[in-house]
């Protein structure tokens, strides 16, 4: 098979581990990439191998070569830039959140469904060997129902007042900060992890800093600024703390923050049932704890040998060998990429990884979640066809 032609749009965080689970995939072939001006795409080029760069992202739309888009911009420009791409008939994985709002999110879903294309978004942690572990074990029923869910994520990056990202703008990545940010990977996970649908939220959002440091210097993503700048208000939340209904009738409860000093990524999601508890944590990614009453409790290790058949092969090393996330993104990447191989072979395909669909819900439970914050009180999620 011919391998399949690729273009990346955006040269930061997001983009440079997109191109390192691509070079994992014998498929991928890396045509092109576009930036926000021909140097920095030129540079990215460079150093990544692409055929050719772009200042414009769509010149790279243009380029017949390129099958299959990925997105990695800030959060403004998916829904144009999602738009055109499904437009111009390219399959494309989005990084999330899928829009700034549901009402970019809901067009999108709509347009992916009428397209006939594959269309994914990067909630990644789907894509851990022992997360699809837990799924499986979940939904053999043996360890009965959930009947309640804790978790958090949290991170210490946003903590100074002096530290600066685009994510601190609401017109770049949205009327919510935290919770639209990282809360989703973990709504996303909840809900996948376990099959049930949050049905009900009740919110409070906070904030450290009312005011905080804009340098003159763009800031990449994870990194210090200066400390030299413009003070500027700030309108989205540090932290969230949510109380979450399910449809089942399980109970959670979740914390999220980017102010938590020491919490790199700490994405951890904990399930009852009424025969075991579970933990995953994704700072120590490569054990699940099993809780038993009548039992010794269990550390399983990401070890293939141990796994369920579904978990095994997103396992590449034997236990002992420790992985993590690049390695849970490339399994993202080989999954998404195995079901644009299926289209193209007119074979049908069940997408493991996150589709518009279940982004646009994921905006909606985001939004749920900051309307019970602005009313102090429960706000139900509607069902939606
Ligand atoms: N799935 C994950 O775990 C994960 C992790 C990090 C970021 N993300 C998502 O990835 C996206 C990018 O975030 P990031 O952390 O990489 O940010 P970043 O600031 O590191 O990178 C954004 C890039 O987009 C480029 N860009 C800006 N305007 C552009 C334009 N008009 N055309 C082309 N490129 C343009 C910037 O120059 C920059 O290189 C966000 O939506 C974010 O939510 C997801």
């Amino acid at each position: 098979m011919a391998p399949l032609g690729i273009g990346i749009v955006g040269t930061g965080f997001a983009a440079a581990a997109h191109v390192d689970a691509l070079r994992r995939l014998p498929e991928a072939r890396l045509v092109a990439v576009a930036a926000s001006s021909d140097a920095k795409a030129e540079r990215f080029a460079a150093r990544t191998g692409a055929e050719r760069g772009y200042g414009d992202w769509r010149a790279l739309l243009e380029d017949d070569a390129v099958e299959v888009v990925h997105d990695c911009t800030p959060n403004h420009l998916h829904a144009p830039l999602n738009a055109a791409a499904l437009d111009a008939g390219k399959h494309l994985l989005s990084e999330k959140p899928l829009g700034v709002d549901s009402g970019e999110t809901a067009a999108l879903a709509s347009q992916a469904a009428a397209a006939g294309l594959v269309a994914g978004v990067c909630f990644n942690y789907r894509h851990y060997p022992l997360v699809r572990q837990l799924k499986g074990m979940l939904g053999a029923g043996g360890e009965g129902r959930a009947h309640a869910v804790r978790g958090a994520y949290l991170q210490d990056w946003l903590l100074e007042e002096t530290d600066w990202n685009w994510r601190l703008e609401p017109e770049r990545a949205g009327a919510s900060r935290a919770v639209g940010d990282i809360g989703s990977h973990w709504l996303d996970l909840v809900e996948h992890v376990t099959g049930d649908r949050v049905v009900a939220v009740c919110a409070e959002l906070g904030r450290l800093h009312e005011r905080r440091v804009r340098p003159a210097e763009t800031t990449e993503t994870f990194a210090h600024a200066t400390g030299e700048g413009d003070p500027v208000e700030i309108r989205t939340e540090d932290f969230a703390h949510v109380l979450l209904r399910f449809r089942s009738g399980c109970r959670g409860l979740l914390a999220i923050s980017q102010v938590t000093a020491g919490r790199k990524n700490r994405l951890l999601l904990e399930v009852d049932t009424p025969r075991a508890a579970f933990a995953w944590d994704q700072e120590e990614p490569n054990t699940l704890w099993i809780g038993r009453r009548d039992g010794a409790n269990a550390a399983l290790p990401r070890d293939p040998a141990l796994l369920r058949d579904d978990a095994a092969p997103l396992a590449h090393y034997p236990g002992g060998h420790q992985e993590g996330w690049p390695d849970a993104l490339r399994n993202l990447v080989a999954e998404f990429y195995a079901a644009v191989v299926a289209h193209r072979e007119w074979r049908p395909y069940e997408p493991s990884f996150a589709t518009f669909a279940d982004a646009h819900r994921t905006m909606r439970l985001v939004e749920a979640v900051v309307e019970s914050d602005r009313r102090s009180g429960w706000v139900e999620v509607a069902a939606e066809r």
